[in-house]
């Protein structure tokens, strides 16, 4: 394997010495980018984009190619997993994710396979590979994961929701069942990582979407015990390296030191919690990823300074802070405010490391 060229990015989730504050946005291959655009039209569908390794790479190094980010991330989707297990998926046009098959009743729970990820997903895993080849060593690869909850609520509810009101009702009314449908997850989950890592992902991060819609004590219950579940079952250590692991609860601010105390290496914050009040929570126990809001990207370049400035200031001195949004970019974004806030970072942050 080819030596990683820039492995700050690394070094910071494992809160060792780097020279300035690495950077990569979430949904930083997308539809603000034109050349995605132009790429997802030669594909057809956003799933055969994802089923595609060589366009699947094209547009993970799109967005590297315009800016000097400091990690790629595997372009793909969490919902390939319930779609591995059977349930259908597909997108209409302008709606969203949906599935054929939502999973409601025992029978249903009792009929999913844990996929083989070198089967039905044998694509996701020919994509890494590919880019893990070209990328050639610039920057490290994040693999990716959705959290076995959040899988879970577009798995029961067929899609996107509003209140979740199907999930939510088999936790009240059927714990066991849920407990059962988010241990099958779980596991699916644990082993797609696996694979992913074993093919050349270099860090995993876990997508927890919906996690902040819980109450704090099923939260406790049926997100983050099953993201435990899943951290305990990951691969550790690849290539002679750690592969560290990166979960992000969105509206999960009041969690922190819960979800420090999975054995993660980091966190993802998003923009409604401080920084320094996270770090507080953690202590040096975890590096923090983020967490700009993304619609400062609607400001001026200027603005954009101020705001990065004003985040790299709430985590303040020391190792440990890898810069991000706290969420992922919006498809209106100008890509030249992403350009301006990525430069920011690069420059704003040295001092921090001095
Ligand atoms: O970050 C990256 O650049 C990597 C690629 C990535 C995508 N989705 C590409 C994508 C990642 C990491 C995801 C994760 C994902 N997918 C999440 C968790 C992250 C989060 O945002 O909280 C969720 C909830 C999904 C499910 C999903 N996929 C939804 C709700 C949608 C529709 C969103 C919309 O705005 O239409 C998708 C589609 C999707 N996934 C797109 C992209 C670039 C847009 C598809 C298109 O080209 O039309």
């Amino acid at each position: 394997m080819t030596q990683l060229k820039n492995d700050t990015f690394l070094r910071a989730l494992m809160r060792e010495p780097v020279d300035y504050t690495p950077v990569w946005m979430m949904r930083q291959a997308g539809r603000y980018l034109p050349e995605y655009r132009a790429t997802r039209a030669k594909a057809g569908s956003f799933m055969d984009l994802c089923r595609s390794p060589e366009l699947a790479c094209e547009v993970t190094l799109q967005p590297l190619d315009r800016f000097p980010l400091d990690a790629a991330i595997l372009f793909s989707d969490i919902l390939t997993v319930p779609d591995a297990m059977g349930l259908g998926l597909y997108f209409a046009e302008g709606e969203g994710p949906n599935f054929e098959r939502p999973v409601r009743t025992e029978a249903d729970v009792d009929r999913l396979p844990i996929p083989d990820p070198e089967g039905e997903l044998k694509y996701v895993m020919d994509a890494v590979s590919v880019i893990r080849r070209e990328l050639d060593g610039r920057v490290p690869l994040i693999g990716f994961s959705g959290s076995p909850w959040t899988l879970a609520t577009y798995m029961v509810e067929g899609g996107s929701a509003k209140n979740f009101s199907h999930t939510k009702a088999m936790m009240f009314d059927r714990p066991d069942l849920l407990h059962r449908l988010l241990t099958k997850v779980a596991d699916s989950v644990t082993s797609y990582l696996n694979a992913q890592i074993a093919r050349g992902a270099q860090a995993a991060m876990i997508f927890d979407t919906w996690g902040g819609a819980l109450a704090p004590a099923h939260y406790r219950e049926f997100s983050l015990a099953y993201m435990k579940r899943v951290m305990d079952g990951l691969t550790r250590e690849a290539e002679g390296r750690r592969v560290p692991v990166i979960l992000f609860t969105k509206n999960g601010g009041q969690w922190l030191a819960d979800m420090a105390d999975t054995g993660c290496d980091a966190l993802g914050v998003d923009w409604t919690t401080d920084l320094a009040d996270a770090r507080r929570m953690v202590g040096d126990r975890v590096a923090l990823q983020g967490n700009l809001d993304p619609c400062t990207l609607y400001a001026s370049p200027e603005r954009i300074r101020d705001e990065v400035a004003r985040v790299l200031e709430s985590y303040g001195k020391g190792h440990g802070h890898v810069f991000n949004l706290g969420h992922g970019i919006t498809p209106d974004v100008n890509p030249e405010n992403a350009g301006a806030m990525i430069e920011a970072v690069h420059e704003l942050s040295r001092p921090y490391h001095a």
